[in-house]
This record gives structure tokens, sequence and C-alpha cells, in this order.
């Protein structure tokens, strides 16, 4: 099995002129694009799998209320968790709710809805296709009517993002970002244009697997 240190994994980000720099940068605009339009108090977010929050860290930094947005974090690694709560207080977060635990269980979303904001990056890449509906299935269980999942998977054949954003319409999300398709990572945004669902019933939603096969 690959392992990862997904701690030192985030050190990408530091390199201005890489592309794990660039699709931060895509992914905090498109993010912001969704803070923005945010009406209500709070601003509920959650971001599964959710490493150093960087994506979200960005956002918020640039945010005209930040105080109104309360994040919750589901992250299996300490480290990361331990960087990505600090940084968000010290960007004057209105509230952080941290879980360190396997985000591919169902109980850790029980009374988690409604969310205005669901962030997936860096999550699809790592799941079977099978466990990427699913996920899309959990969304629609805990995201509002009208809130926005945020979303990445990249484009290695064979490419899958076709068959996520066709499930993403199946679930009752319209596209409202798709981004460039010749970009080799698509980072993406759906909105919740159908009615709530309840939370699926298995307690296993997703298994998380470094190099899975699409
Ligand atoms: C590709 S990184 C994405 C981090 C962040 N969302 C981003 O886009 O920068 C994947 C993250 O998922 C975490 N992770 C791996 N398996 C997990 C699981 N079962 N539950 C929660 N987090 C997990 C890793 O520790 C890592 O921080």
């Amino acid at each position: 099995m690959v392992q990862i240190d997904w701690y030192a994994w985030h050190r990408l980000y530091d390199r201005p002129k890489s592309k794990r720099a660039a699709r931060l940068s895509q992914m905090q605009d498109l993010i912001l694009r969704a803070l923005d339009e945010q009406q209500g108090t709070p601003v509920n977010v959650l971001s599964v799998c959710a490493g150093q929050a960087r994506e979200l860290l960005g956002a918020v930094e640039r945010f005209s209320r930040p105080q109104d947005v309360h994040a919750h974090l589901i992250e299996l690694d300490p480290r990361n968790m331990e960087y990505a709560e600090r940084a968000l207080r010290d960007a004057g977060i209105g509230g952080v709710r941290t879980t360190v635990g396997d985000a591919g269980l169902r109980s850790h979303y029980e009374g988690i809805a409604p969310l205005d904001v669901l962030l997936l990056c860096g999550v699809f890449g790592n799941l079977t296709p099978q466990d990427i509906e699913r996920t899309i299935a959990l969304a629609r269980a805990i995201v509002r009517p009208g809130g926005i999942v945020i979303w990445t998977r990249h484009r290695n054949e064979p490419d899958c993002v076709p068959q996520i954003e066709s499930w993403f319409a199946s679930h009752g999300f319209t596209g409202i970002h798709s981004g460039d398709r010749a970009d080799p990572v698509a980072i993406a945004a759906h909105r919740l244009t159908g009615d709530g669902v309840p939370l699926p019933a298995e307690e296993r939603v997703f298994t998380f697997i470094v190099g899975v096969a699409a």
C-alpha cells in the first residue's frame, strides 16, 4: 500500500510556482466566491479530509466577515489539524470545530446539516468511483438547498470527471463552475438545487485509499 506523509505533502503549497500552489490559489478563489454569496450568519462550512485547511484559510483571509464563518474540519492527521485550527483562528474565523478521525464514517455527519459550503478538495482522487457517488449522496444530505459543494479531481485517464458531474446532476445538484477542461485537475462547484435527503443508512460512506485504481 502507498504511504504518504500528509503533513509533508502540504509543503508543496509553499512553492509559489508549483502546480500545487496554482491549484491552491484556484480553490481559494472559488471558496471565496462561495463565501461572498452567503447572506446569512453564521456561514457554516465543512471541510472533509481538510488537511491543513489551506484552501479555506486563503479564502477566509480575504473574506470581508471572517468572524461569521464557522468551520468544521474532519481530518485524520492530528498534525494537520493542529496547523489548520491555529491558522484559521489566527485569521479571525468565528469558530472552528475539529474532528480528528476517519471522514469516511457516516456518524461524523449526524447533526451537521444544513451546511452553506461543503469542501471535498483532494478527496475524490483517493476514492473508488462507487465511493465517489456515495459521497455525493452524502453531500445532498448535509448541504442546505442552495448550498455549494466545491470539489476537485485529477483528470488522469480514465478521466472520471464527466461521470462525477453526472452523479452530481442525478443527486439534485447543478454545476456552477467547472474550470478549464484542459487543466490536469478539475476544480469545480455544484449547487444543491434539488431537495435534501436523509443521511445514507450505511456507516461506511467511503474508504480513503491512496493510489486507488479509478
Ligand atoms: C490530498 S490531501 C487534501 C487536503 C486538503 N483538503 C487540500 O486540498 O489541500 C488529503 C488529506 O486527507 C487526509 N486523510 C486521509 N485519509 C483520511 C480519512 N480516512 N479521513 C480523514 N482524512 C483523511 C490526509 O491526512 C490529508 O491531509
